[in-house]
């Protein structure tokens, strides 16, 4: 391990656990010991991600996330181990000792100037005679010259190997072009081009590095969209097409659309903070990143039924981070670029300035599924309009909207009032349930799945995690030379993190300190935090841990097995 276990203990210290994840999540205290917050890291509408500052861990009983102050920046920020611990170094301005390069960094360099010099042979085949199924498609699709550059559009050619051929006559390897997800694995050995006759726009990062390429067929046919898979410098749910120049405009707010083209289109009609969310309904992750260059968004998404559906996905997501929402659907058109062409970028730009609100869209969509001048119908409405209105966090709002619905179906303002509340009550009843479903889950029937983990021997890892969680709490059972061997666990997970806090043990430390993130895979730190959470009682800690020590190794089903071979035996003997 680059870094000492002094160093990384005090980088934890300085970098309170409570104080670091609140600078994304906000948390609110809840009776006992721990903050909670909407886990960042999966969509969720009540919370279930907490932060334990007793015991400097966070975990999701959504998603099985977990682990301590590192982990979490080295999910949050996507960043390697060496690279969150100088993250928080920073943060906390301690000095980084020397220690060795990281050899992932390297790599990761690699792959950044590899993808660079892809996106620049795509860009030069456009001047290239193979490129001229490219520039006649941008010129159908009016698509110029110039925003061609601004973006570094270019084209992958028809043919099998002339990236690769190109990429390795500078350098780069085969091991490098699989590994950035520009080509693939020939079935007879030998790789080929990933891309080929499609019209390539790179993904640019915010800091400027091209970290991956989106590449639409050139004209008709399928898929109409190859998109690069992930890569060690590419996350799709944490990137947006079009950011690097969208953080740059003066609008004031991000237009979030669909299509690369109308990333394109919409920045040509000078709409210059247009974004998309790479093929994937939008992530947290990708609501951050919005959130970190403007307050405000307008949703701009295709006018089919499937638009209209993620646009109000997105909603939350974006509310969630107190971004305000304006959502436009363009009319008479099937998406924006197309709007755009048909109608001019001033009839574009009447649209966003007559777009509604978060709320106001929800409500419009709620109200057109139903007859208002039935009573049926408001009923039906009423009690979604409720709904809608209850999660809005401001009482002023709820209030003005819950009179607008009022008026809208005649009815008195009191009664709409009432569902709200009346809503309001039942989520938080819910959400309370399920927080104590999360707290109370019996230990034998929990298996890890959300972490990607499966135990084998149920029984076993019960006990083996039951061995860890007094581990942590009561190291000192653990010095004498009575602690149960490694070898006796089933789970090669748990095994290992068992090691690894007897190795802090034997040197000296606490089991469990920062120390420990380095060690542990991000599973396996989701799995740690998880076991952290349980309560320990110490009163009768040394007969738990006999106990937990008998059943190592155990099957449920073996008690009884050992059973009925008794009962077996006993039979035979009776019978000679
Ligand atoms: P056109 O206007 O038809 O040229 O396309 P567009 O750029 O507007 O994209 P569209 O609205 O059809 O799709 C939205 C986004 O979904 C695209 O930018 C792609 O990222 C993604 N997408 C569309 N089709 C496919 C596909 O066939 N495969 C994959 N993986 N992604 C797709
Ligand atoms: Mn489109």
């Amino acid at each position: 391990m680059a870094f000492s276990d002094d160093f990384l203990q005090e980088l934890a210290e300085r970098n309170p656990i409570e104080e670091v994840v609140g600078e994304y999540v906000p948390l609110t205290k809840r009776s006992g010991q721990n903050l909670f917050g909407l886990c960042p890291f999966h969509n969720e509408k009540t919370p279930s991600f907490s932060v334990s500052p007793s015991k400097q861990i966070y975990h999701c009983f959504g998603c099985g996330k977990g682990g301590n102050v590192i982990n979490f920046i080295m999910e949050i920020e996507r960043l390697s181990f060496p690279e969150a611990v100088e993250f928080l170094a920073r943060r906390a301005g301690m000095a980084i000792p020397e220690q060795a390069e990281d050899p992932n960094r390297a790599r990761r360099a690699r792959l950044y100037e590899l993808n660079r010099e892809a996106a620049r042979f795509f860009y030069q085949q456009l001047e290239a005679e193979a490129g001229r199924p490219a520039v006649e498609y941008m010129q159908r699709r009016q698509i110029t010259k110039r925003t061609a550059t601004n973006f570094g559009l270019g084209y992958a050619p028809d043919s099998w190997d002339a990236l690769c051929s190109a990429m390795k006559a500078m350098g780069f390897t085969e091991r490098e072009l699989l590994a950035a997800s520009l080509a693939k694995q020939g079935r007879r050995g030998g790789i080929y081009d990933a891309f080929r006759n499609r019209l390539m726009f790179p993904v640019i990062d915010v800091r400027g590095n091209v970290v991956a390429f989106s590449g639409r067929i050139v004209g008709e046919g399928e898929p109409k969209y190859l998109n690069s898979a992930d890569t060690p410098v590419f996350s799709k749910s944490h990137n947006l097409f079009g950011l690097n120049l969208a953080k740059k405009s003066k609008a004031g707010y991000i237009i979030l659309v669909e299509g690369n083209v109308d990333v394109v289109s919409l920045h040509q009609a000078g709409f210059d903070s247009a974004v998309a969310s790479l093929g994937t309904s939008l992530t947290n992750e990708q609501a951050r990143l919005i959130s970190n260059y403007a307050k405000r968004v307008v949703l701009c998404y295709d006018a089919d039924a499937a638009g209209q559906k993620a646009a109000q996905r997105a909603i939350p997501i974006l509310d969630r981070l107190g971004l305000e929402i304006r959502v436009v659907t363009v009319p008479g058109a099937k998406d924006p670029d197309e709007f755009i062409k048909s109608s001019g970028a001033e009839a574009f730009r009447a649209l966003i300035e007559d777009s509604e609100n978060g709320e106001e869209y929800r409500l419009a969509r709620a109200a057109a599924n139903y007859d208002l001048s039935t009573d049926a119908g408001k009923v039906g409405y009423l009690r979604e309009a409720a709904e809608i209105i209850s999660t809005l966090p401001d009482a002023v709002t709820r209030e003005v909207y819950s009179l607008r619905a009022a008026e809208q179906c005649s009815v008195a303002p009191a009664a709409v009032r009432d569902a709200v509340v009346q809503s309001r009550r039942r989520r938080e009843r819910s959400a309370k349930k399920q927080r104590e479903r999360a707290d109370t889950r019996p230990e034998r029937q929990m298996q890890p799945q959300a972490l990607g983990i499966r135990y084998e021997n149920p029984a076993s890892a019960a006990a083996e995690e039951g061995v860890i969680s007094l581990l942590a709490a009561m190291p000192e059972l653990f010095r004498a030379g009575d602690r149960p061997a490694a070898e006796k666990f089933s789970s090669p997970e748990l095994r290992h993190i068992y090691e690894c806090m007897l190795a802090q043990l034997d040197a000296g430390r606490a089991p469990g300190s920062a120390a420990l993130s380095a060690e542990l895979s991000p599973a396996e730190s989701g799995l740690y935090a998880q076991i952290m959470q349980r309560p320990v009682f110490a009163a009768n800690a040394r007969q738990a841990l006999a106990d937990y020590i008998s059943r190592l190794g155990r099957t449920s089903g073996e008690a009884t097995g050992e059973a009925i071979l008794a009962a077996a035996s006993r039979k035979r003997q009776q019978l000679q």
